[in-house]
């Protein structure tokens, strides 16, 4: 199904113009802007998730096919491509970081298909296309989001096979375990639950967004790395990340109000039918605007200027985003 979200787009056009040499690589002379080169990773991605679903034996009624559709309805990649900006900086090549690329993916694809179910926030339309629950059935769309957050963690064993050293790997894995769960991704979840209706403030606010959508952020950043064993980098990274999380889901506040729900490929509005805590629902629109360059400034003050731009090119993204 064509529609127009801009994540469909990406399905149909698959020539990749890479130039490079061995490394990472990098957008031609015509491409060379943030723009182009999101366009090429998320080409990247999309690419390596068609191969790797490939691989899997999809049966009509299959939880596989309900993974297949979630994962294949045209996400933006925002956070295998911090990932992939990540390596860069760190100075890792991309194809031996694939299996944690596609992880990372596969795990918040899981926690958008758990977060659109009835019991969380019961919503219909997510990257442009109906819910996993609604195509395929509540009891589908949890099994599926189950094999998904388990298939990240097969994945991330296999960097194994890209020649890291076995402790670093037990590394990575221990951080996105961390990511994730208890102390993670599902804690803000469940106060993102709690908070529902009631009077927040901005600390409380804060703490929900920098679990449920700052941790995934943080895990992509911080994994290349640990995997490089670049222990210089991780906390600016990871206070990158932090930044960049904050950014994104202020953003992501915003756009529920004022967003074209073609473009978002979800409904807009409903946090506010929801009573959900957000940044609009705690200030003005034009205060979020500043909040939320406060925090773009403070994201690529963690930068080094010396390294690679993408960083910064990701977060004015981020910043500026419609979808
Ligand atoms: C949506 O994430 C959930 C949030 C944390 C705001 P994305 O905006 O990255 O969703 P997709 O992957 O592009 O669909
Ligand atoms: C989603 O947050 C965060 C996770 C899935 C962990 P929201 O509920 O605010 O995001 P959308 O608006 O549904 O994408
Ligand atoms: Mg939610
Ligand atoms: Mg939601």
């Amino acid at each position: 199904m064509r529609n127009g979200h801009p994540g469909n787009d990406s399905q149909t056009q698959n020539t990749l113009t890479f130039v490079g040499n061995g490394t990472n690589p990098k957008p031609d002379s015509h491409t060379n802007e943030i723009a182009g080169w999101l366009t090429m990773t998320r080409q990247l991605v999309d690419t390596w998730i068609k191969e790797d679903i490939a691989s899997m034996d999809i049966q009509s009624g299959s939880v596989e096919e309900a993974m297949s559709y979630a994962l294949q309805a045209g996400g933006k990649r925002i956070r295998p491509q911090l990932m992939l900006a990540a390596a860069d900086y760190v100075g890792l090549e991309w194809e031996r970081i694939r299996p944690a690329a596609l992880a990372i993916e596969y795990l918040h694809t899981y926690s958008l298909i758990h977060d659109d179910l009835p019991a969380m926030d019961n919503d219909e339309l997510r990257r442009g296309k109906p819910t996993t629950h609604i195509v395929f059935g509540e009891a589908m769309a949890i099994l599926a989001g189950d094999a998904l957050l388990t298939e990240a963690f097969g994945k991330m064993a296999l960097l194994a096979e890209q020649g890291f050293p076995p402790h670093l790997v037990v590394a990575a894995i221990d951080l996105l375990a961390g990511a994730a769960g208890r102390t993670g991704l599902v804690r803000g979840q469940v106060q993102d639950l709690a908070a529902e209706n009631k009077a927040v403030d901005l600390d409380w606010l804060e703490n929900i967004q920098l679990l449920k959508t700052g941790a995934m952020f943080t895990a992509a950043l911080a994994i290349p790395s640990i995997l490089a064993e670049d222990h210089e980098n991780i906390d600016a990274l990871t206070a990158f990340g932090q930044h960049f999380g904050l950014v994104f889901q202020m953003v992501d506040d915003v756009l529920n109000v004022v967003g074209d729900s073609k473009l978002l490929g979800k409904s807009t509005g409903t946090d506010a039918s929801r009573g959900k805590a957000t940044y609009p629902r705690l200030m003005s629109l034009e205060e979020v605007n500043k909040l939320i360059a406060t925090h773009v400034e403070a994201a690529k003050r963690e930068l080094d200027g010396s390294r690679d731009d993408i960083l910064a090119g990701l977060v004015d993204f981020a910043r500026d985003r419609s979808w």
